[in-house]
């Protein structure tokens, strides 16, 4: 990557989840997902084949392989696991076995998430999901089982993807179930319960004793103020809490700063809700697991640049790739706009490598306990377009992308900060949660028809960029 750092550690690797890429919804004894259930509007995806990980995982290794790619991040879908969240289902376990050998006899790290946005259905019908605590009991005995099973097998886990994430789109934007609009107090509720099941888990993974490593993935959008304007500002830090400062405390520091919570009791009082509880109790939890934390991980894509803003909450959220039609503008936060120097994707995100960095630095500036990042996710939603079996699929523009991004990752390398690996997003195409299959991130291009897997050229540049461990330049 950069002559001079010694990158024999660093991990090259590619991501996956498991809803978004296995398919095979009810086979092997497999339980339905929260995501199963979730109304998908019809014709835009087949979630229930998806990516055919599910009998393709083979050739996907394989594939990352040949790329040379030393680390392998995908997720474990708990259903298949443990179909009604509590008892083990033989089959499942089998197929993440098969995975795990796979990579390690092709010296690819395996990187298991217990959670990437999907939990089995029965929990909720039994206990209504995260909300309950009884929910995060379950969880955290099946991260024990998991630990346990794999122990030896598995040298770095991750816990929660992105608790942010899934939160707002439950609660304020109102894209998953259970699809609320506008309700902060449960959105930080759902966060706040995330950061002390993922303690939990922590914890109990380093009581046991485990060599391993333990992390956390965050969706890290770096958010600057429009202008230098008092109240711009002020909507930059409101925003940055909503999207960022609330779990990082939670996970990295392992206590909410009185400033943090000042920011969230405005947020939620603008919205004339109430203040949700911190219990002390809980910020012990918290700080046991922060200090304890091996790693963190770090999903980039896009930073964001607020200006002040009073008046009632509109989101329009572009999951068509027609762009331009991005609105986002919360009431006791702020609006989010687009400045018109600055590019964009079809889905309106906005391109700022730079914000890769500052994100980086504030994160190793601001949380003393980090010792270790990685990026776990990092890539560009595009409309890759086939033109027959002879021809290259031609996404330039990605490989700028990720060009771009991945310097910006050498100058935090070179800056001091302990970054350890690079994750693109994705390996191959998949299902996309709100954008369904015409967003396409993939190094792999997957024919959704044949599920034939084509190499695009940036596949060939990441392979090139693996062996030399130097960027590329784009050709
Ligand atoms: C991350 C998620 O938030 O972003 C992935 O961990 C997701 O699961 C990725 O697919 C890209 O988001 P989207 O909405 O463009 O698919």
């Amino acid at each position: 990557m950069k002559k001079g750092i010694n990158m024999n550690k660093f991990l090259w690797g590619a991501s996956t989840s498991g809803f978004q890429v296995e398919g095979g919804y009810n086979l092997g004894g497999k339980g339905l997902s929260t995501t199963d259930v979730r109304h998908v509007k019809e014709g835009i995806a087949d979630t229930k084949v998806a990516s055919d990980h599910y009998h393709h995982f083979k050739e996907d290794i394989l594939l990352m392989k040949e790329l040379g790619l030393k680390a392998y991040r995908f997720s474990f879908c708990w259903a298949r696991i443990m179909p009604d969240g509590h008892h083990v289902n033989q089959e499942g376990l089998e197929f993440y076995d098969q995975i795990i050998q796979l990579c390690l006899e092709n010296d690819i790290e395996p990187i298991p998430t217990l959670y990437h946005f999907e939990m089995p259905q029965a929990l909720v019908d039994e206990f209504g999901g995260w909300k309950s605590r009884k929910c995060i009991d379950a969880f955290v005995e099946y991260a024990k089982f998991c630990f346990k099973e794999y122990a030896g097998e598995v040298r770095y886990w991750i816990t929660i993807n992105e608790p942010t994430s899934m939160a707002g789109q439950q609660y304020v934007g109102g894209t998953f179930p259970p699809a609320y609009k506008d309700q902060f107090d449960k959105c930080f509720k759902a966060e706040y319960n995330q950061n002390l099941v993922h303690a939990r888990i922590v914890n109990a993974y380093k009581e046991a004793g485990y060599t391993g490593q333990i992390g956390i993935v965050h969706a890290l959008q770096t958010v600057y103020p429009a202008t230098d304007s008092k109240g711009d500002k002020h909507a930059a830090e409101l925003k940055d809490v909503l999207e960022n400062k609330f779990y990082l405390d939670g996970t990295l520091a392992g206590k909410y700063s009185k400033h943090t919570l000042a920011l969230v009791k405005e947020i939620i009082d603008a919205n004339g809700q109430q203040m949700i509880d911190i219990k002390p109790e809980d910020e012990k939890v918290l700080l046991k697991a922060a200090k304890q934390l091996d790693f963190v991980g770090v999903n980039y894509y896009f930073s964001k640049f607020m200006k002040e803003y009073h008046g009632d909450t509109e989101i329009i959220h572009n999951g068509t790739g027609e762009k331009g039609t991005d609105v986002n503008r919360m009431k006791g936060v702020g609006e989010e706009i687009h400045p018109k120097d600055l590019p964009a994707t079809d889905w309106d995100w906005i391109i700022y490598p730079q914000g890769m960095y500052d994100q980086l630095k504030r994160v190793y500036d601001d949380y003393p306990l980090v010792h270790s990042i990685y990026i776990t996710e990092n890539g560009m939603g595009y409309k890759d377009k086939f033109e027959g079996e002879d021809k290259i699929i031609d996404d330039t523009p990605r490989i700028d992308y990720l060009k771009q991004h991945m310097e910006e990752v050498a100058k935090a390398i070179e800056a001091g900060i302990p970054v350890h690996g690079y994750f693109v997003w994705s390996l191959q195409d998949m299902f996309s949660w709100t954008n369904g299959y015409s967003k396409r991130y993939g190094l792999f291009y997957v024919d959704f028809k044949t599920q034939k897997r084509y190499a695009k050229k940036s596949a060939y540049w990441y392979k090139k960029l693996a062996e030399t461990q130097e960027i590329p330049s784009i050709d």
